[in-house]
């Protein structure tokens, strides 16, 4: 799977690393908008995307991935824990460049 995906994801124009899984396709794959809204799209369960990189840091973005709860108690948000490490840091990278 971790190959097959490397090749889907030669996607030119991301400001992601060019190797490893990219965290758009990431966020579209694990359904985070299904609650948050991006770019105009996407659930209104909760605060949307945009402009999240000016918010957080990458450190409190890695936070809010792995244990929701702690950022926001009582938030639906399931924790993404179980995320290999790259794949959380491609997270963390591409919401880092929303600003
Ligand atoms: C089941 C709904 C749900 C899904 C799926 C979900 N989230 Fe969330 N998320 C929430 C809720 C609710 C919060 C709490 C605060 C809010 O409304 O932003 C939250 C909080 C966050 C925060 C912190 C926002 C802040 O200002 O503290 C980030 C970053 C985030 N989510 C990113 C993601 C990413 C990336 C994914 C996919 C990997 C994802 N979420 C999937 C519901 C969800």
């Amino acid at each position: 799977m971790g190959l097959a995906l490397a090749f889907l994801l030669a996607c030119p124009g991301s400001r992601a690393p060019a190797q490893g899984p990219q965290g758009a396709e990431l966020a579209g794959r694990l359904g985070c908008l299904a609650c948050h809204a991006w770019q105009g799209q996407g659930g209104q369960l909760a605060t949307a995307l945009d402009g999240i990189g000016a918010r957080l840091t990458p450190r409190e973005l890695g936070i809010a991935i792995a244990y929701p709860r702690q950022r926001h108690p009582l938030a639906k948000m399931p924790s993404y824990a179980y995320l290999p490490p790259m794949e959380q840091a491609a997270l963390v990278n591409f919401l880092e460049s929303l600003k």
